[in-house]
């Protein structure tokens, strides 16, 4: 049983989201995903905030099929104690991220694969568009 684990925010749930989160499951037999909470979110300082809280973005991610598990990620200082805690084989994010998490290979022997970004959707984006908060 291998098992994956994957971070984000998810808000303003999106095609994007859901690909990534489909290629991920496509490279394990269970995948963990870690949201952000909203104080993780408010203290990275985010210029546009967030349209829905940790419990709504949360519940969406966790209703799909090639989703297994959703913990709350609280703070970046704790990536390598959640790939630990969750036994995870396979750690998958974004291609935004490109080398930003090589450094867990060593530190927890998980497997780092970065995914390329679905062209043409963001959240940023999408906040522009519907005037989101500020
Ligand atoms: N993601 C993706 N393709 C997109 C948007 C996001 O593959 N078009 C991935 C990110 O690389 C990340 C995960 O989805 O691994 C969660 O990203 P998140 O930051 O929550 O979403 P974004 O739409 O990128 O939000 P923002 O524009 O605020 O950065």
């Amino acid at each position: 049983m291998k098992t994956g684990i994957t971070f984000g925010t998810f808000d303003m749930f999106h095609y994007g989201h859901l690909r990534i989160l489909q290629r991920a499951r496509a490279l394990c037999d269970r995948l963990v995903v870690g949201v952000s909470s909203d104080e993780f979110i408010a203290s990275k300082n985010k210029s546009h905030g967030l349209a829905f809280p940790y419990e709504q973005r949360a519940a969406i991610v966790a209703e799909l099929r090639c989703v297994d598990e959703v913990f709350k990620e609280e703070c970046e200082e704790k990536k390598a104690d959640y790939v630990r805690e969750h036994k995870a084989d396979v750690f998958i994010i974004g291609a935004d991220y490109e080398g930003r998490f090589d450094w867990l290979k060593e530190a927890c022997g998980v497997e780092v694969v970065y995914l390329p970004r679905t062209p043409g959707v963001s959240t940023t984006a999408l906040m522009g568009k519907t005037g989101g908060k500020k």
